[in-house]
């Protein structure tokens, strides 16, 4: 058998440049050899205020962008968080299991919410939530960025715990973190990852981002002071689009670097744009292809393989702990 895959992205803001490098690329490289389900986490999104119309939309809109992507419906299973009821079950259970501390640690709660007294539970409990949802389905491996790393260690710890104290029931997931592109920066401010949430617009490079939009983006982007292209440590807004470079042309980095020596920045930023703009075209084209009557029977049928398996799981927790 196959072994397994699971991740998901929020259908809140607009998807950019990092979350496909950091993540969906990787969807769409490893579909073939893991029996891969990717989820639009709904549930996730109202941890923050939404407009539920805007919500109902988005919701759509990404399961269109997963497909866009290239995560092809026959090899994998797309599906809605909201129609597969078993996540909130689990959750319940998990957070049972769970310490304050523990979510008390984590850093994205800590950058959102910390300290507010009117910070929803939602945006403290989210990691378990994301727990359920990545054991329900006995996953082996996670295609994440860094920022989401802090969440699987969570998510092995409480299967560990859950196992330890109920009897196997788990499997224990890995995280998958591709070793270029797992964290993308603004391209505004190289101190911060690149963010739908982010105000500057500027700083982010929208995957339905028009090619005059792009390009201006990335004029604009900010650069280090010297004048050499390279990946060095301490030229991070340069070490930035280098690698957004590199990802999206398919040259390994030494060839990236020998490419751009003796180029300027705007020569550099200009092939930068080109590429990018490029990259984009077809992606802007195929996320028009879906129509809703076809973009339902996916999801429609990938809640139902979904729920199969995560039916399984949770029937067998809610015996181990005496629910049932
Ligand atoms: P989300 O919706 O914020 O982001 C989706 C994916 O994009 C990655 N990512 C990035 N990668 C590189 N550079 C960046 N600047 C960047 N920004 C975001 C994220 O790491 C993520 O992989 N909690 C998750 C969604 C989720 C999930 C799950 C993921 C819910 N349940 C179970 C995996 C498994 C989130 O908010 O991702």
């Amino acid at each position: 058998m196959k072994k397994r895959i699971f991740s998901g992205a929020q259908p809140t803001g607009e998807l950019h440049i990092g979350n496909y490098l950091g993540a969906l690329k990787n969807w769409v490289a490893l579909q073939d050899e893991y029996a891969s389900f990717y989820c639009i986490v709904n549930l996730h999104a109202i941890t923050l205020p939404q407009d539920p119309k805007v919500l109902r939309q988005k919701t759509l809109d990404l399961a269109r962008i997963y497909l866009a992507a290239g995560v092809d419906p026959e090899k994998c299973t797309i599906f809605i968080q909201s129609d597969v009821p078993e996540h909130a079950e689990l959750t319940w259970v998990l957070s049972c299991l769970t310490r304050m501390g523990e979510l008390e640690r984590m850093t994205q709660f800590k950058d959102k919410g910390k300290g507010n007294e009117r910070a929803g539970v939602g945006l403290f409990t989210y990691p378990v939530l994301m727990a359920a949802d990545i054991l329900l389905y006995q996953t082996d491996l996670v295609p994440i960025g860094q920022d989401q790393k802090q969440h699987l260690e969570l998510t092995r710890d409480l299967a560990e715990r859950f196992n330890r104290d109920f009897g196997d029931t788990f499997k224990i997931p890995e995280p998958f973190i591709p070793p270029v592109g797992a964290k993308i920066m603004s391209l505004q401010d190289p101190a911060k990852k690149m963010s739908k949430s982010d105000e500057n617009l500027n700083g982010s490079i929208f995957l339905l981002d028009d090619a005059d939009t792009i390009t201006k983006k990335i004029k604009r982007a900010v650069t280090d002071s010297g004048t050499d292209i390279n990946f060095d440590e301490t030229r991070p807004a340069i070490k930035n689009l280098l690698t957004i470079y590199q990802l999206l042309s398919g040259k390994t980095a030494d060839e990236c670097v020998a490419h751009f020596a003796g180029s300027g920045y705007g020569d550099f930023k200009g092939q930068l744009a080109e590429t990018v703009v490029e990259f984009l075209r077809p992606f802007q084209v195929r996320i028009k292809e879906y129509d809703d009557a076809s973009l339902d029977a996916i999801l429609k049928r990938g809640a139902e393989k979904a729920r199969s398996i995560a039916s399984e799981t949770l029937q067998d927790v809610y015996k181990k702990t005496g629910i049932k």
